[in-house]
């Protein structure tokens, strides 16, 4: 007889296992759960592994950036195909839940979140969770911008010094949510005409609005750009592949997202989401995104922090509405405005 096929896992995904206590078991007739995971591919690619080890229930993964998650979302509606989306920044996410397409379900581990967590549930009406958190900022090529005698951008009016044209790399807001957090916080830091005069500067200096939010930081790290706006957690994991790469937070204050997790409502495998949710909440599972070298500040107060995680308390940061800022209107309406005004530019 032939032995059962295990597929190999990465180190760190077996000390989390022998560390979780759960023993190794092989997806069988646990049943199944679809999930739409907005982090990156390393982070998704394990806890489908390990969930799926340690539960039985067989987890298929669709990796989609936040807007795109949202958009798939509301395109199945009348038939939903996904049961659980994890991750991604917590904007689409309340716009998820301020049109009905997710499931009110209040955790009893709310507790042991973070307050920033547990008001992103509330606010929320219970249909979504905070799992982490990330600031906004600036990565750069530390080779490159020597190379070329480049200040290192510090704030954001920096970033319109015509020494960065064509230096330049963000994402587009319509796919991505990095890029809506950009967008949300310019206005909140400047207002809103002073904000859409600011980023039809920005534009000049622009090569390219990528799809996903972490594409710039790669370009970055890759020396294919000098500078990107990015969340500053995605700046670690590149540097710890030997990339030059390095990040700021501009000093003139800036905003956070909160990568969040919904059940969908009408969900086919309502139990296995259920069991997920609670799972991803536990200070245990939070520890995959460290391990696959991803460094947002967990949201389980419990989770032990790696020192990459960027120290929330050194950076400046505005008052984020989230409330405001991930109502469906104003996200449309920022995101068709930046479109029209900006994006519609000539470079
Ligand atoms: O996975 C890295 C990350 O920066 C998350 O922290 C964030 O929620 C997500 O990417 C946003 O991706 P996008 O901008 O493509 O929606």
């Amino acid at each position: 007889m032939t032995a059962p096929f295990r597929p190999r896992l990465p180190t760190a995904v077996l000390a989390a296992l022998a560390w979780g206590g759960a023993a190794p078991a092989l997806a069988q007739d646990g049943g199944q759960l679809n999930v739409i995971c907005s982090v990156q591919a390393e982070w998704c690619n394990m806890i489908q592994t390990v969930f799926a080890r340690t539960t039985g229930i067989k987890l298929n993964m669709s990796l989609k950036g936040s807007g795109e998650a949202l958009a798939q979302l509301i395109a199945e509606r009348a038939n939903p195909k996904t049961d659980v989306w994890f991750g991604g920044t917590g904007d689409p996410h309340l716009q998820a839940a301020e049109q009905g397409l997710t499931l009110e379900y209040k955790s009893a581990a709310l507790p042991q979140l973070h307050a920033w967590a547990q008001q992103q549930a509330q606010q929320s009406g219970w249909k979504t969770v905070g799992i982490y958190s990330g600031p906004l900022g600036f990565g750069y090529n530390t080779e490159l911008i020597a190379k070329k005698k480049m200040p290192v951008p510090k704030t954001w009016a920096d970033l319109l010094n015509p020494v960065y044209k064509g230096e330049i790399q963000v994402a587009n807001p319509a796919s991505s949510g990095t890029a809506y957090t950009m967008i949300a916080t310019l206005v909140q830091l400047m207002g809103e005409d002073k904000a859409f005069e600011y980023m039809k500067g920005l534009h000049r200096n622009i090569s390219q609005y990528t799809r996903s939010g972490t594409a710039p930081i790669k370009a970055a790290a890759r020396g294919e750009t000098t500078v990107s706006i990015s969340f500053v957690h995605d700046g670690p994991g590149e540097a710890a592949q030997g990339f030059p790469v390095a990040t700021i937070t501009p000093s003139d204050g800036t905003g956070a997202e909160i990568g969040s997790m919904s059940i969908i409502k009408g969900a086919r495998n309502v139990d296995a989401a259920k069991k997920f949710y609670e799972w991803a909440l536990t200070a245990q599972a939070q520890q995959f995104g460290a391990a696959a070298r991803q460094f947002q500040l967990p949201s389980n107060k419990a989770t032990p922090l790696d020192p990459r995680i960027p120290d929330f308390k050194s950076i400046r940061f505005i008052q984020y509405d989230y409330a405001k800022y991930g109502a469906s209107a104003e996200r449309r309406r920022l995101i068709s405005k930046w479109e029209k005004e900006v994006n519609a530019l000539p470079r």
